[in-house]
């Protein structure tokens, strides 16, 4: 079974490496989502930070392609004075076969206080943290199709924005939950905010196969799934995650679980479009869903930056 798919309890610990959306409890999250407010205007803008992470060095390894997260915490950092090295794996020692506790070490001797490290296997990060002791802190920004602790963490941000209380909220994430790592987290961010009504949509193939909870219901029709929603959450069809017969033809998958103008209006008036990104238009996502009025897509993005400036705070000061 994924470990993704356990809904545990979270631990009492305070959190040291950030590794999986279970290191947290209700009462941080909402800590966390306090903090990264002190840095959003009221018109949704960035606040400028003091340069608390003055003399910190963060390094991005990031093993996989990525523009949000890369960027979010390459800006996210140095808005708070932070150095920034942003690791090239393609280009390092790695190719020379180097291992990544190797890597890393040499990177910690070179002073590195915190590593965000995106890898294509489930646990990576956990095994640097687990190596690494506190010789240095690591945020997990996304490890195979397991977690990605932080885009839950800025998913959860936008909801609290637009909806504030969770407890009421009618919640659907769609697309490939199985394969992603965004789901995985998600769901387990909203259960322990305490959302009762969680729908997963997708075709039964991508669905999850365990049971979740009395809270999550899975539905095989996007109308049905969306019916009254308050927040829909788009996913991406997760290619490189999955062999390429369970690969659905983009026009047949547009076709039902496509989120269009008219489809959209089967949930609540005033619902909110998410989707972490990358976006395929006309594959899950219409181009007028996604820039329309009930988007805050770019907001997502906006707010990641708050939030993770809000978790280096918390790991290095
Ligand atoms: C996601 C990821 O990499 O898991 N993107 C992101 O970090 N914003 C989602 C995806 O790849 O579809």
């Amino acid at each position: 079974m994924n470990a993704s798919y356990v809904i545990s309890s979270p631990s009492q610990i305070e959190p040291q490496h950030i590794l999986s959306i279970n290191d947290f409890n209700r009462s941080q999250i909402y800590q966390l989502l306090e903090q990264a407010k002190t840095w959003v205007n009221s018109t949704d803008e960035l606040i400028a930070p003091a340069p608390l992470l003055a003399n910190k060095t963060v390094i991005n390894l990031l093993f996989e392609n990525s523009t949000r997260t890369r960027s979010s915490f390459e800006l996210a950092a140095k808005r708070l004075g932070a150095v920034v090295l942003n690791f090239n794996a393609g280009i390092s020692s790695v190719r020379k076969g180097e291992t990544l506790f190797d890597t890393v070490d040499n990177l910690a001797a070179m002073g590195a206080d915190l590593f965000v490290i995106r890898h294509p296997e489930e646990l990576a990060p956990a095994k640097v943290a687990a190596h690494l002791g506190q010789k240095a802190w690591v945020i997990n920004a996304g490890d195979g199709c397991n977690e990605h602790p932080t885009q839950a963490l800025l998913d959860m941000f936008t909801i609290w924005r637009y909806k504030n209380d969770f407890t009421r909220l009618s919640v659907a994430i769609v697309g490939d939950i199985k394969h992603s790592r965004v789901a995985h987290s998600d769901l387990q961010a909203l259960t322990t905010l305490g959302v009762t009504d969680i729908r997963l949509v997708g075709p039964v193939e991508l669905l999850p196969t365990t049971p979740l909870g009395s809270h999550v219901s899975l539905h095989q029709d996007l109308q049905k799934g969306i019916k009254d929603a308050d927040v829909i959450i788009m996913l991406r069809i997760q290619k490189e995650r999955m062999q390429a017969a369970a690969l659905p033809l983009a026009t047949d998958y547009f076709a039902q679980y496509g989120l269009t103008t008219d489809k959209l209006k089967f949930s609540k008036p005033d619902a909110i479009v998410m989707h972490p990104g990358p976006m395929n238009r006309g594959v899950e996502i219409e181009s007028a869903v996604a820039d329309g009025e009930q988007s805050v897509i770019l907001r997502q993005v906006t707010f990641g930056i708050a939030v993770r400036m809000g978790l280096m705070v918390r790991l290095l000061t």
